[in-house]
């Protein structure tokens, strides 16, 4: 395999100090950029996440494009519960779709823990081939949804702002609820491995939806389970949990051994860096929102941003994904006043 020639990340998720701080964005393949919307015309959704080539190319755009300091491979959090066996469908301007949601113990009878190979090979095929694009221009980071966030979907069948009826189910049917998380993490396991196998040089935890529970609760229905991935990976590769929203718990996620940690915008960096300890890296945390906003406005915002990190391992990214409005040329503001602080 190539030797890589920006090593950024990796090294900040190993506490080591940096010429710069590394940078990329959640969700930076996805609509803002011209040529992702001219391949979205032509192939559905799972198509351009099932065909390694479409997959590979999609996922070098904003690396060519943007200048981003690691690519992410293009694929979903919904997969994996596709690849459990539920029918999961994306739904022009509304979103997820899953038509037969888990309601009882009795739909878990329809779940498998699948093997990964057979069932979501295709994914390790695109990361192999995204690999030999890349030829060690920049890492390649795999990842997959927290079972919290999976089983929300999973459970509530489309998404939701609040995904009560996945809380009632966990609070109403908790052994059945139990019993999918762990199906869930033993799926995701096996996948990050597979992913790491493939090439990818560290992982990310996905957990959007871990902020809709009170402290205990992420505790016993999210943190529990990406304990477990977290330690399953502890040899494999470095593991960046993002827990939108879970702020209350970054000590815990931090105690979990992962190198990273990414927070949104509504925690100031010092707070978090005082809940996290001085150890981890922190990834973030600029509101999305900020990229609509005039372009020396948002190179005024990142460079406030990178104070407020200074002094510790930092990974400058969005606080989530980057909206589909978003100007190319605002994408390319945010990650070049990056590499120009100092
Ligand atoms: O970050 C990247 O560039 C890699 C690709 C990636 C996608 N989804 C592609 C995608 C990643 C990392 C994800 C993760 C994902 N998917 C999450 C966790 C991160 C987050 O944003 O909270 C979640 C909750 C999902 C589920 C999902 N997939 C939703 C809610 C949607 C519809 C909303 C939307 O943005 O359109 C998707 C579809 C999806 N996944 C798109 C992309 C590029 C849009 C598809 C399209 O219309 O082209």
């Amino acid at each position: 395999m190539s030797q890589l020639r920006n090593d950024l990340i990796l090294r900040v998720l190993r506490g080591e100090s940096t010429e710069r701080v590394p940078v990329w964005m959640m969700r930076q393949a996805g609509r803002y950029l011209p040529d992702y919307v001219k391949l979205r015309n032509k192939y559905s959704f799972f198509e351009r996440c099932r065909t390694p080539e479409l997959a590979a190319e999609i996922t070098i755009q904003p690396v060519e494009q943007i200048g981003v300091d690691a690519a992410i491979i293009f694929s979903d959090i919904l997969v994996v519960p596709q690849a459990m066996g539920m029918e999961v469908q994306l739904v022009e301007s509304k979103g997820p779709l899953l038509p037969e949601p888990i309601r009882s113990t009795r739909d878990l009878d329809r779940l498998l823990v699948p093997d990964v190979e057979e069932g979501l090979g295709y994914v390790f095929d695109a990361i192999k081939l995204t690999k030999s694009y890349l030829a060690g221009a920049v890492p390649l980071i795999g990842f997959a949804g927290a079972p919290w966030t999976l089983l929300c979907y999973m459970v509530q069948g489309q998404g939701s702002k609040t995904f009560d009826g996945a809380k009632a189910f966990c609070y109403m049917q908790p052994d059945a609820a139990h019993r999918l998380l762990q199906m869930i993490t033993d799926t995701t396991i096996g996948y990050l491995r597979g992913q790491v196998r493939a090439g990818a040089d560290l992982v990310q935890i996905f957990d959007s939806w871990g902020g809709l529970l009170g402290p205990d609760d992420f505790e016993t229905y999210s943190l529990r389970y990406i304990r477990q991935i977290v330690a399953a990976l502890k040899d494999a590769a470095p593991v960046i949990i993002f827990a939108k929203g879970a702020w209350h718990s970054l000590a815990e996620m931090a105690a979990t051994g992962a190198q990273g940690l990414g927070i949104d915008w509504c925690i100031r960096p010092q707070a978090a860096r005082a809940l996290a300890g001085e150890r981890v890296a922190l990834q973030g945390n600029l509101d999305p929102a900020k990229l609509l906003a005039p372009i020396p406005d948002i190179k005024k915002e990142v460079i406030g941003m990178l104070d407020a990190f200074k002094g510790h391992p930092h990974i400058a990214n969005l606080g989530h994904g980057i909206l589909p409005e978003v100007p190319v040329s605002h994408a390319r503001a945010f990650v070049e006043t990056v590499k120009q602080y100092s």
